[in-house]
């Protein structure tokens, strides 16, 4: 296990892009994605950890202590860089518009006050269903445990049933849904 820093930003942004290919984010490409993990990595109150074979990442997760505040925080460390992909994006695909407006008051909709979050935890395909899941989000909760968060949340599509069975086994709460993306999504309350 290892905790990972802005130098495994390309790591990061191909695994979810193999993992979570129908993403929202995914959709904005390997450019986008890369910048943004560079701009997450540098964040204070990121825990990022992955576990690596053979030098290759095979699951990684990413939680923060104060998501409330995190897309401002994530466009100030890399603003030229994240705009300029938006904004080719923008160009391709106006419409994505409202999907980066909905991004922009993500936070509001959560039905919680919780601010600490899971943000994404992905393990590549073939290393599945052998404990690394479990592995990366204890190690996110002893992270959070020893910065003194008493709670986090995590949120996830609804169509998403491998990863709402993970988070169910680990005794999230199922506490709401919510509608963004154009998708239906379940938000867990875990407490320490
Ligand atoms: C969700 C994910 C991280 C789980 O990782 P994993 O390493 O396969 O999980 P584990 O082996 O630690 O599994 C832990 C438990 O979760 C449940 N689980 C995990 N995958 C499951 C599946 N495909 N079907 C049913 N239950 C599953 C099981 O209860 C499992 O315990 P068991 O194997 O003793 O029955 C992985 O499937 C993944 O990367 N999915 C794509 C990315 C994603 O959806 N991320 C979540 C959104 S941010």
């Amino acid at each position: 296990m290892q905790k990972l820093t802005a130098i495994n930003a390309s790591s990061c942004a191909r695994l979810h892009l193999k993992c979570l290919p129908e993403d929202f984010l995914a959709s904005l490409g390997y450019k986008f994605l890369y910048s943004l993990y560079k701009s997450m990595l540098q964040l204070d109150d990121i825990s990022a950890w992955g576990i690596f074979y053979k030098s290759e990442l095979t699951g990684f997760v990413i939680g923060i202590s104060d998501s409330s505040t995190m897309t401002i925080r994530i466009l100030r460390k890399n603003f030229k860089e994240l705009v300029l992909w938006l904004t080719f994006k923008l160009i391709v695909n106006p419409l994505i518009i409202f999907n980066l407006l909905d991004t922009l008051f993500y936070s509001s909709r959560q039905p919680h006050k919780c601010e600490s979050e899971l943000l994404f935890i992905g393990v590549s395909e073939k290393w599945r269903r052998n404990e690394v899941g479990n592995r990366l989000i204890e190690q996110l909760f002893r992270d959070f445990k020893q910065k003194g968060i008493k709670c986090f949340s995590v949120n996830v599509y609804q169509k998403n049933l491998r990863a709402n069975l993970f988070y169910q086994k680990l005794n999230g709460k199922l506490i709401g849904e919510f509608y963004l993306y154009h998708q239906h999504w379940n938000s867990y309350l875990f407490k320490f």
